[in-house]
């Protein structure tokens, strides 16, 4: 990655204008001095997302993201710094004159932008040779039996290649673009006799667009329903643009409800993505027939970290797939699958069931991958003890690809339920598996190698949960004694952001439960309790602690790292702290409740039960995660 100039770096934070970039992914309403949207990183009806123009900033009220446009930029597109810059140079026309001056960068850079150009164009002619060409309608009758409605079809461009040989080679050459292009793309193939002709003819047309949106390659589908000779599919080669592993069919029209609905779902072919986007499954993509590539998963996790395998009725396939699979676990992410029944893939079944039923079917039956994958080979095995062992290994295998140590724990768990064995005997498998590839690797990994339970010396967390607890829940109270009144913005107060925060939060350290039920009460009666009153309540209990609490200014200042987004004025500052405080003690309310869940799931026999339980825990720790990334923690994923 080339560094891009500070003063071109400068330039872009100078002009870009905060609602116009964030303009281009939500529609802002004004409201007082702020824009308002519903907030694109997370799912919600009433808008919590706002952006103050005078200031350059967005913030979400609901999740907390903010920052400005460049962190936009790299929230929403998954993207690094130099990307986002990139991105948005390229969006106020800035020039980036390192590049430029780089001959050969700007000969390869022309290069593939005359591939994106005549790919563009071969996209454009097969659509229209679908909506407006005689033969077009062979192709649009198809479509049509297939089910899919104009709109999906607009919405995927999807197109027609003529039943003749030149059709596209000869319209394209005749309105000027070069042959070399054309074949470079695959679009057009050259014969040693220097003959050339289409590769695609007589097929309905998908074209594959990168994130972007960009038109890299195609997919096309025969109309033939059995013809020995040519391939159903047929897919455009690799090229300059196309690289196969890094390409995922239907991301670009999914990625943003992959964002909102923090899950995407993972079908074979091209047909699948369709059908369920027309049922209004958006989130999904496909692999195209192939096993999932490293390239692919990091693609997909700059959206989301959940990925459900939706998987075609037939055993065969599945067992092949199983070690796809395991490079998602490997890469940190959650994998969950559904399978359907025998003979039925995802575009057959949404078709056959409609999609209420279809949305109903992916509830009831996804299964987290572990169990799923523990089950099945359960049931194989059960009665014979050679290939349980086998099994036992083979289900091991997957779970030590788990780079998360409190997943791993609650998978051995469950694994050694179903599998009727015990954990221990799990859990050496592993850490015999674990030695040998560590052996293996080159020295030095930290890693230790224990499993399960994490035996974890933390020497610098003497603390008891208790203690921590009480800490945090301290923090909050001060805070709302102390800056109550104060402004969070033109139409919020501390007080009421902090009460509205802590709804769905219990205190549990009796004074602070105390305290704030007395702030709530007077708030519903239009007060805003401050310290100052309460150093004279008749309240005992109330009075010390509130003395203790705003005599002893505890030091808010350590905790505020060094912002990097902007430089913040004292009212920023406050909500910063607030925020953090906020936070934090949610965060630690969700690990003491996933450590009562983890005992929890110990009790359990029932199997149904198991998996709702387990995945419960799943939730929470993603939940855990997503907490601690707002605090700028980072997490063991
Ligand atoms: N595929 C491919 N080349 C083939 C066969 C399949 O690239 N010769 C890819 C396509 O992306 C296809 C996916 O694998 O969509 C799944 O293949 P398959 O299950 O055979 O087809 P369906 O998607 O069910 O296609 P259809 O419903 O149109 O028959
Ligand atoms: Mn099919």
């Amino acid at each position: 990655m080339s560094l891009i100039p500070k003063e071109i770096v400068d330039q872009v934070l100078n002009q870009a204008d905060i609602t116009e970039v964030v303009g281009d992914f939500v529609s802002l309403k004004k409201k007082g001095q702020n824009m308002w949207a519903c907030c694109p990183f997370h799912h919600e009806k009433s808008p919590s997302f706002s952006v103050s123009p005078a200031k350059g900033i967005y913030k979400c009220f609901g999740c907390g993201k903010a920052g400005n446009s460049v962190q936009f930029i790299m929230d929403v597109e998954g993207t690094s710094f130099p990307e986002a810059i990139k991105y948005l140079a390229k969006k106020y026309s800035i020039d980036i004159p390192e590049e430029q001056h780089d001959p050969e960068y700007a000969r390869e850079q022309s290069e593939r932008d005359s591939l994106f150009i005549v790919s563009d164009f071969a996209a454009k002619h097969f659509q229209q040779r679908l909506t407006s060409h005689e033969q077009g309608s062979i192709g649009q009758s198809y479509l049509k039996q297939r089910g899919l409605s104009g709109n999906t079809i607009r919405k995927f461009e999807l197109g027609y290649s003529l039943d003749e040989w030149t059709d596209l080679t000869d319209t394209a050459l005749k309105a000027g673009y070069q042959q070399k292009y054309l074949e470079a793309t695959g679009l057009t193939i050259v014969r040693e006799d220097n003959k050339k002709y289409d590769r695609f003819r007589g097929r309905v047309m998908f074209p594959i667009h990168n994130v972007s949106g960009r038109v890299v390659g195609f997919g096309a589908r025969t109309l033939k329903s059995n013809d020995k000779k040519s391939p159903k599919y047929l897919n455009s080669p690799e090229s300059d643009i196309y690289h196969k592993s890094n390409v995922l069919y239907g991301l670009f029209q999914a990625k943003q409800a992959m964002r909102m609905q923090d899950m995407c779902y993972m079908v074979e072919g091209y047909l699948d993505v369709l059908s369920l986007n027309q049922g209004g499954i958006e989130n999904v993509v496909a692999s195209s027939g192939t096993s999932l590539t490293e390239g692919q998963i990091k693609l997909i996790s700059r959206y989301t970290q959940n990925i459900t395998v939706l998987y075609d009725g037939d055993a065969a396939g599945i067992k092949a797939s199983l070690r796809g699979i395991d490079l998602i676990l490997e890469l940190g992410l959650n994998v969950n699958v559904v399978t359907f029944p025998e003979g039925e893939d995802p575009d057959s079944y949404i078709h056959k069931v409609g999609d209420a039923a279809f949305k109903t079917y992916l509830k009831e039956h996804s299964q987290d991958f572990i169990s799923f994958k523990t089950s099945l080979f359960a049931k194989e095995s059960a009665g014979n003890p050679v290939r349980k062992a086998e099994a036992i290994k083979e289900v091991v295998a997957s779970i030590a690809k788990i780079p998360d140590a409190i997943k791993r724990t609650v998978f051995f768990r469950s694994c050694s339920l179903i599998f009727d064995i015990d954990e221990q005997v799990l859990i050496s498998e592993y850490n015999k598996m674990h030695l040998e590839g560590r052996q293996q690797q080159r020295p030095g990994n930290p890693e230790p190698n224990y499993a399960a339970p994490a035996p974890a010396p933390e020497p610098e967390k003497p603390a008891s949960d208790a203690d921590v607890l009480k800490r945090y829940e301290r923090e909050v109270i001060r805070m709302m004694i102390s800056y109550g009144t104060k402004a969070v913005d033109e139409n919020q107060t501390v007080i009421q952001y902090m009460l509205e925060q802590l709804e769905d939060v219990e205190l549990e350290i009796p004074i602070y439960v105390k305290l704030h039920n007395r702030i709530l009460q007077q708030f519903q009666q239009g007060y805003v309790v401050k310290g100052e009153d309460l150093v004279n309540d008749p309240d005992e209990e109330i009075r010390s602690e509130v003395i203790e609490l705003i005599s002893n200014r505890y030091d808010l200042s350590h905790n505020w790292e060094t912002h990097q987004i902007y430089v913040p004025n004292e009212e920023d500052l406050l909500m910063y702290g607030i925020e953090r405080a906020i936070l934090r003690l949610k965060r630690m309310k969700v690990q003491m409740l996933l450590k009562t869940e983890m005992e929890k799931l110990r009790l359990v026999t029932d199997p149904g039960e198991q998996d709702r339980q387990l995945n419960y825990i799943l939730n929470l720790k993603a939940f855990e995660n997503q907490l601690g990334e707002m605090l700028g923690i980072v997490v063991n994923k």
